[in-house]
């Protein structure tokens, strides 16, 4: 096959906080990656996007090459994410992984729970501050955070708030660092799974992820920050080990694994995705779907279709062959 593998430069951010630039440069890492794994098997150009999608593609015919979807937006613009999906579309291109609408809908974490929400999938309570001034009844502890950001930006230890005065504070400090309206939800103690799924119509799950928070005793303190993703100079980032197929039993298990499905095709996925949960007495509750997660070498997707039995290749042939 002939395959371009698309993806976005990012050089700057023009919000949040400065180190928030590695997260959203590490979708280089992912294209030169997948890349490398296609070439073997495929004709494979790998080709970073500014702006305008049209431009770069415009010497290449929509019915000979098919697109490995990696755009996370468009310039640093990741809001743009939807577009960028809506314009191989329109410009005529197969291409991997999720449609527009799936990718819009999860770009926003409140819409993404009232779709879960009309569909009985169970979410942790929230409300969402257009403004600071709104007054929030969410009951305490609870996790602030921006309402359509990913890569944990904006998220440490501060986000999570026991007091009205703490929730008051950070509400205005996402507020003013994102620029943009802020989700407030319950803060769930209890353990959190990584579920990665793939298929077009009703999906297959991979074998579930667990983070290992057993290093922070204090239960609070128990989240998947931006340093303990992307900061390997704080102790965080080492001390959050993931264990992958986790020891979940099986009933539980069971109960985790439908509702990654039902909220996978509850927002229409389609090709891959990883739905991020935390468990409360045994109620599995859907904090995120991440539509076209990191498919870095280290990242968890490939870990967990390794612990399925396919190696990086394999994964990277799979999720071509789902693109439509
Ligand atoms: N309601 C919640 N209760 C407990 N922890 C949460 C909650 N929401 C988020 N977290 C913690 O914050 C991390 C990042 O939140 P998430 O909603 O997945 O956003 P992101 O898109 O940045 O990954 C989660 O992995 C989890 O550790
Ligand atoms: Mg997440």
């Amino acid at each position: 096959m002939k395959v371009l593998v698309l993806y976005n430069n990012v050089l700057s951010v023009d919000k949040g906080e400065a180190r928030d630039l590695v997260s959203a440069q590490g979708v280089a890492v992912a294209a030169r990656a997948v890349a490398e794994a296609l070439r073997p098997n495929h004709e494979v150009v790998c080709l970073p996007v500014d702006y305008e999608p049209s431009e770069v593609l415009a010497e290449y015919d929509a019915r000979e090459w098919v697109v490995f979807n990696l755009l996370e937006g468009l310039g640093n613009r990741a809001d743009l994410e939807p577009e960028a999906a809506a314009a191989l579309g329109k410009l005529g291109f197969r291409h991997t992984g999720n449609p527009p609408r799936a990718i819009a809908i999860c770009l926003d974490k409140a819409r993404t729970k009232r779709m879960l929400e009309s569909v009985n999938i169970p979410t942790p309570r929230y409300q969402v501050a257009d403004e600071p001034a709104v007054h929030i009844d969410v009951p305490l502890p609870a996790i602030v955070k921006p309402v359509a950001e990913d890569a944990s930006l904006g998220i440490d230890d501060g986000a999570v708030v026991t007091s009205r005065d703490e929730l008051g504070a950070r509400v205005e400090y996402v507020w003013r660092a994102y620029r943009q309206p802020v989700l407030v939800e319950e803060f769930i103690e209890g353990r959190e799974f990584n579920v990665a799924l793939w298929g077009n119509g009703t999906p297959e799950c991979l074998p579930l992820a667990e983070i290992d928070y057993s290093a922070f005793p204090d239960p609070l303190r128990r989240i998947c920050s931006y340093a303990a993703k992307w900061e390997p100079e704080r102790e965080e980032y080492h001390l959050t080990p993931v264990s992958c197929p986790a020891d979940v039993d099986p009933p539980l298990a069971g109960r985790i694994r439908g509702v990654a499905m039902s909220a996978y095709e509850a927002v229409g996925c389609r090709g891959y995705a990883r739905v991020d949960m935390r468990e409360r007495d045994g109620e599995p509750y859907v904090l995120e779907i991440n539509p076209n997660p990191d498919i870095s070498p280290d990242a968890g997707f490939p870990r967990a279709a390794l612990a399925a039995g396919y190696d990086y290749q394999q994964m990277v042939e799979r999720i071509l062959s789902l693109a439509v």
